[in-house]
């Protein structure tokens, strides 16, 4: 599994004649199989930072890379294969669709990459055994806590074997046993599964839990 690079990237929004810089010549190597936190007061460009690296943006200077492929230069076709099979997002409010149940849910990744739902169905099973929630795969989401639905959202980003993993204020919805719980979940799949875990996060307490932990101010990291 390739390393992620990413080396002096800058972002300028340009709307209405006014342009915001958010980042700036930002540097930061990530290794295969780390955990990543990358702490920050809101507005400061994390998810800015997050959206570069999941190609959902292009930086304005600078490049992302991974492995030996270069992320910003990819093409559009490009960009969604490498999501499709590389990249899985964990979000701040889950993102789960109302009208399927939890264990559709995991599988739709699957299912919009055309894969057979018999395939879908056994890799979601699975990764619902490992979230803890293989007795809640028949419920919607209105029928489940906020903890729960949050491990819907992390069993949904993994599904496919993908081997970095990113997520976008995991916590911002939990209390803080939740938000402990889920730091012991994701720290535990990390360990057996061994993807790339990089976390935007304003919640000092999960992102102090981190092996590798940076600050973002300025449009730059720090240690
Ligand atoms: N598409 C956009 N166009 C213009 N400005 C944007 C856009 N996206 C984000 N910004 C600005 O960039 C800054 C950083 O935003 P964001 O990355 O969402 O911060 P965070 O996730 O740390 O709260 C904010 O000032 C925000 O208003
Ligand atoms: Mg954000």
């Amino acid at each position: 599994m390739p390393n992620l690079g990413i080396s002096n990237v800058g972002k300028i929004f340009e709307s209405d004649g006014n342009s915001t810089r958010v980042l700036d010549k930002l540097n930061l190597s990530v290794e295969t199989g780390s955990i990543v936190a990358i702490e920050g007061a809101s507005g400061s460009g994390k998810s800015t930072l997050l959206n570069l690296i999941a190609t959902i943006d292009t930086p304005s200077t600078g490049k992302i890379s991974y492995g030996d492929k270069i992320l910003s230069q990819f093409s559009t076709r490009e960009k969604e294969k490498f999501r499709a099979q590389n990249l899985g997002f964990i979000f701040q409010h889950y993102c789960l669709l109302p009208d399927f149940s939890v264990l559709e849910n995991v599988m739709m990744p699957l299912l919009i990459c055309k894969h057979s739902w018999s395939f879908a169905l056994e890799k979601s099973r699975v990764l619902l055994d490992l979230v803890g929630l293989d007795n809640r795969k028949s419920h919607f989401p209105s029928q489940i806590s906020g903890g729960e639905m949050a491990r819907v959202g992390v069993a949904r980003a993994l599904v496919g074997e993908k081997d970095l993993v990113l997520a976008d204020e995991p916590t911002g919805n939990l209390d803080k046993s939740n938000s402990e719980k889920l730091a012991d979940l994701l720290w535990s799949l990390q360990q057996k599964l061994n993807f790339t875990l990089i976390i935007v996060t304003h919640d000092r307490d999960f992102a102090a839990r981190a092996p590798q932990r940076y600050q973002l101010s300025s449009g730059n990291l720090a240690q």
